[in-house]
Parts: structure tokens; sequence; C-alpha cells
């Protein structure tokens, strides 16, 4: 099926906003953590998976596609490498806030230190998330409809859904 390119950044800015979802429900049933309401905390540890298995998806679906058909373009060189480096934040932030939440939620010992811990890295991750995918909207996938065309870029854009689709039945919750 051919999508044009405003169908095709349509699709892949829906794709940041099921992240935008997600990262706003995870702020706010932290808030109740936050708040001294421990029995959230299961719900927190789900949606931190959750976000989690969404985001890895989503980067390597961009890496593996979008990121590598720019790096053949020389001007595009640094940006890419900037965008990469991005994602790696992104992963380290999002795993620490899963491991933080699904401590937080087994009541052991070290539970209260966990939910200590994860009201800051959850902020620091979300901030890093909106910034990079404002990035992403505004200047990135612009500038790649622009510069690979059209049909380039809609093509790549199926092939970013087929791939995030693969990973996440790989995961086992697609
Ligand atoms: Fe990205
Ligand atoms: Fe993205």
């Amino acid at each position: 099926m051919n999508v044009s390119r405003s169908d095709a950044l349509v699709r892949r800015l829906g794709d940041h906003s099921e992240l935008d979802a997600l990262a706003r429900d995870l702020k706010d049933s932290l808030k109740g953590l936050g708040e001294g309401s421990p029995q959230v905390a299961p719900e927190v540890a789900a949606l931190a998976l959750r976000l989690n298995d969404k985001l890895s998806s989503h980067l390597r679906s961009e890496e593996d596609v979008l990121f590598h058909a720019l790096e053949r373009i020389r001007a595009m060189g640094s940006e890419v490498r900037s965008l990469r480096s991005e994602h790696e934040v992104l992963r380290l932030q999002s795993v620490g806030v899963r491991h933080l939440a699904a401590r937080a939620a087994d009541e052991g010992a070290q539970a209260a230190a966990a939910v200590a811990l994860l009201g800051p890295l959850a902020d620091s991750f979300l901030e890093t998330l909106g910034r990079h995918a404002c990035r992403e909207e505004e200047v990135v996938f612009p500038s790649a409809a622009q510069i690979l065309g059209e049909d380039r870029f809609a093509a790549l854009v199926e092939e970013m859904d087929a791939v995030e689709r693969r990973e996440q039945s790989r995961a086992g919750r697609g």
C-alpha cells in the first residue's frame, strides 16, 4: 500500500502520541506513589514495563530503518549520531525506571528507597523523551521527508511500522 508523505508523517507522529500517552499515565500514577499511596506501585510497575517495551520497539524501528537511511547522506551524519546517543540515554533511563518501579512494587525492604529514587529518574526520563520526540517531529522527520523524497520517506515509515510489529510480537506483548 502506498501512503503519501503527509500520511506517513501523521502515522509516525501517532506513534509518538502513543508514547506520550503512556508517559503521561506513568507520570500521573507516580504522583500517587509520591503522595504516599503504596497501593499504586503495581500500576506504576506495569506502566513502566509497557512504556519500556513500546520505547524499545520504537527506537529500534528508527535506528534500523530511518537512521540507517539518513546515515548514507553525508550532511545528516552528525545529526544521526546525536540522535543515536539520545536513544542510548533513553534506553538507560527507561530500564532504570522499569527496575525501580518493579522494586517499589515488590514490598521488600528496599521498596521505600526505590520509590525515593524513582521520582527524579522518571522526571529526567520523561523530560528527555519529550525533548527527543519534539526534535524528531519538528526537525528530523520534515528534513528526512524533504531530503529523501516523498515516496522514499513513506516507504521507510511502512518499514518502521513493520519493524515495530516484529519487535512487539517478539516481546510477546504486541
Ligand atoms: Fe528517536
Ligand atoms: Fe521517535
